[in-house]
């Protein structure tokens, strides 16, 4: 019943998505095939086992790259009448088990956004008979799997679940951030979300501690840098460009005028973040070197991905750093995430 898994993900990525979803189908010995049009936002990997979605979705979701959500997901509802979309839509999540909460959802792209006046206004009615037809607990309950309703268009729907606890929390795998005011430029978002998708919240007062330090490579004009500040921590702002101001005034950053390739800390740094544009081989070479010289105990850094084989060049830069680690005989984990903040590009994170 729920052999296919529906990912979510950056328009324009669904190759380099599905290159993700067969080689983790792969990986757990299941065999399928992947239905992915360009610039749809989603893909649908589809599994010959039954219920093949389910053994996939018992791996951690963190550990994916190009999906921002995951949903075990029943065949495709088609042709739902316009007079009555719900009845279907309830018939259909009847034979899912028993879910904590709902959200319902487009693809992130502009036929997404044309169906979200339809999604907004049926939500409450489809929320009441989901509820009424047993299919959702009455009070939202984070310990029960999420159901997910799909709207591809006004009348096609895919409806599936998400397990607790290991799925985006985030509607459409989103999280909605506002860009502060005083930040230097909206690159601040990047950072931002990337300590919401890689560290919990119950531990940034012990990981995003004041008193502490980081070095900020490529941080003109310095929106990555005014987060770090904002959390109190002491930052070595390392570009050849002009940091902002107002950043520089509140004394809590030291900006280093030199290249971030060859810059060497004086001291041992607890945060190391990069957002030099460079090519992955060059950027993962130099975080590597921090991180077995002990230069520093964490690291968020972007890879750049203008060129055409994206997927193949994310594998190997995570290759490359798992490689440099276990020489050095270090245990630290790697999570990579293409953001929603994050274009042509993707976000790493290496820490405890
Ligand atoms: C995308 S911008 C960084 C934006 C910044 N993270 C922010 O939030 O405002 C890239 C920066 O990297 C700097 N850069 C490029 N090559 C560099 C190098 N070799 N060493 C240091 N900085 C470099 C550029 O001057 C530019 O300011």
């Amino acid at each position: 019943m729920l052999n296919q898994l529906l990912l979510y993900c950056r328009s324009g990525f669904e190759n380099e998505c599905a290159a993700e979803a067969m080689a983790k189908a792969e990986a757990v010995g299941l065999a399928g095939f992947v239905k992915a049009k360009p610039r749809q936002g989603w893909v649908l990997l589809n599994l010959y086992q039954q219920d093949g979605a389910l053994p996939l979705q018992q791996q951690p979701f963190n550990q994916w790259i190009f999906a921002r959500q995951w949903v075990a997901c029943l065949p495709l509802l088609n042709q739902l009448p316009v007079t009555d979309r719900i009845t279907p839509i309830v018939d259909a999540v009847k034979q899912l088990p028993l879910c904590g909460t709902v959200q319902i959802e487009t693809p992130d792209t502009n036929e997404g956004k044309s169906v979200q006046s339809l999604t907004r206004k049926i939500s409450a009615p489809l929320i009441q008979a989901l509820k009424k037809a047993g299919c959702l607990t009455n009070k939202e309950n984070s310990q029960k799997p999420t159901l997910h309703v799909f709207f591809i268009s006004g009348t096609s729907v895919l409806v599936g679940i998400s397990p607790a606890n290991n799925h985006s929390p985030w509607t459409m795998g989103i999280p909605r951030l506002r860009l502060p005011k005083q930040a230097p430029s909206r690159a601040t978002l990047k950072l931002e979300e990337a300590w919401h998708t890689f560290i919990p919240k119950p531990q940034w007062d012990q990981q995003l501690a004041p008193e502490m330090t980081a070095v900020d490579l490529g941080a003109a004009p310095g929106g990555w840098t005014w987060q770090l500040v904002r959390r109190g921590i002491k930052v070595y702002a390392v570009d050849n460009g002009p940091m902002a101001e107002d950043i520089m005034a509140t004394g809590l950053v030291e900006h280093v005028r030199a290249d971030g390739f060859t810059y060497q800390p004086k001291q041992a740094v607890d945060w190391l973040v990069c957002d030099i544009v460079d090519k992955p081989a060059r950027v993962t070479a130099m975080v590597s070197r921090w991180l077995t010289q002990g230069w520093c105990k964490a690291t968020i850094f972007n890879l750049k991905l203008p060129m055409k084989q994206r997927w193949q060049a994310v594998v190997q830069a995570k290759a490359a750093l798992m490689d440099a680690l276990q020489q050095a005989n270090l245990s630290y984990q790697i999570q990579i995430r293409q953001l929603y903040h994050d274009r042509e590009e993707v976000t790493v994170y290496i820490g405890p």
